[in-house]
């Protein structure tokens, strides 16, 4: 059984506060591109009503030659908390952007300055900001005077192994006003690979004053516990663990509230899951939530007997009648042969936006 000291449960059992603002868990959903739209929020707020959740990264400068926001930057108007993250390197870009983002309904500003990608280093955005604190700094400034939520930055530990810079820069950022830290703690010529490396998490959290979250390598509701342990961080962030599987930061946030592991969801309750995904991903981008769906299909379908084949199956689907059809028949052949996997609830029906 997971073990939970005391020493934790205090301290997690008051609010995580990000300026003004107070959060009721301590377990964040972080933003991941082409994953954490509107839908995928709406499932994975459904086990995790109190978490704090965070739209795709958006290109500030993008927004100024839009007519209308983008799709991605879209919050339901109950969700909440919510955080619209934002990246680019130009610090009068991004207020605008801020403005807009707390318009569309935006709890807290995020700025991204850990995105690993080459499209957006060599511009001046994500992760090379860790290579320009001055400009990391001027961003930060800028967007605080714009709005009157919370900005917040997400990054990484350094550029490479021999250039771990994060504790002088987010000294700086704190400085500038920014009210919390997520910290990937990889470097940016990781990329996702080899382990995250917590220490310097903890070693960030013991200078900060303003909240710090430890992001990766959170796959399970025990390494959450470990991390928050290890670091002393105020918060977890999960992120690949989430990847078909919503269920992730709704069984962290039970556990560090209860003390008690909530049951897995079955085979079952995960297609019905990736059933209702998919009709919700359709209804709300048409053709286009369909291409994105496939990929979604393939993290969902692990795990039971004829996963490879269905996962093969829906990785190709056209239609979104075909890719129903394809899970019902799962599901139905997984209830007749694992009666125990039988879910609690009637199979989920397409629940419309
Ligand atoms: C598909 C994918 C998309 C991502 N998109 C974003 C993003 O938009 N903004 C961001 O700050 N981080 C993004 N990330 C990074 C994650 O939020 C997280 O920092 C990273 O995956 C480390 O956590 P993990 O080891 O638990 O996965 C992305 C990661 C992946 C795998």
């Amino acid at each position: 059984m997971l073990a939970f000291s005391h020493n934790l449960q205090a301290r997690l059992s008051s609010p995580l506060k990000i300026g003004q603002l107070e959060v009721k868990s301590r377990v964040l959903q972080s933003p991941l591109s082409g994953v954490t739209d509107l839908v995928f929020r709406r499932l994975v707020r459904r086990h995790a009503p109190d978490s704090m959740m965070y739209t795709e990264m958006v290109h500030a400068s993008g927004l100024r030659y839009m007519k209308q926001l983008p799709q991605i930057m879209e919050v339901d108007p109950n969700e909440q908390p919510i955080s619209i993250q934002l990246f680019d390197c130009r610090p009068d870009f991004l207020a605008e952007a801020a403005q807009m983002a707390v318009a569309e309904g935006a709890n807290t500003v995020d700025i991204n300055m850990g995105c690993p990608v080459n499209k957006i280093t060599k511009n001046g955005g994500g992760s090379s900001l860790l290579r320009d604190p001055r400009t990391a700094e001027a961003i930060v400034r800028a967007v605080v005077r714009a709005v009157d939520v919370p900005v917040t930055v997400k990054t990484r530990i350094g550029w490479t192994d021999q250039e771990i810079t994060i504790l002088e820069f987010a000294q700086r950022l704190q400085d500038a006003g920014a009210q919390m830290i997520t910290v990937h703690g990889r470097t940016r010529a990781q990329g996702y690979n080899g382990p995250a490396n917590w220490e310097w998490i903890t070693r960030l959290k013991k200078i900060l004053a303003i909240p710090v979250i430890a992001n990766g390598d959170i796959f399970s509701v025990a390494a959450a516990v470990n991390c928050l342990e290890q670091t002393g961080a105020d918060g977890v962030m999960c992120s690949r663990g989430t990847l078909g599987y919503p269920f992730l930061v709704g069984e962290v946030d039970h556990f560090l509230k209860t003390g008690r592991e909530k049951a897995p969801p079955t085979s079952v309750e995960r297609l019905q899951c990736a059933r209702e995904h998919l009709w919700m991903l359709w209804e709300y981008k048409g053709d286009r939530g369909i291409q994105q769906a496939r990929k979604h299909m393939t993290w969902y379908t692990k795990g039971f007997v004829g996963a490879a084949e269905l996962r093969g199956q829906l990785s190709v689907i056209e239609t979104v009648h075909h890719g129903l059809e394809l899970i019902d028949r799962a599901i139905a052949h997984l209830m007749e042969h694992n009666s125990y996997e039988i879910a609690q609830s009637d199979p989920a029906l397409p629940v419309s936006l």
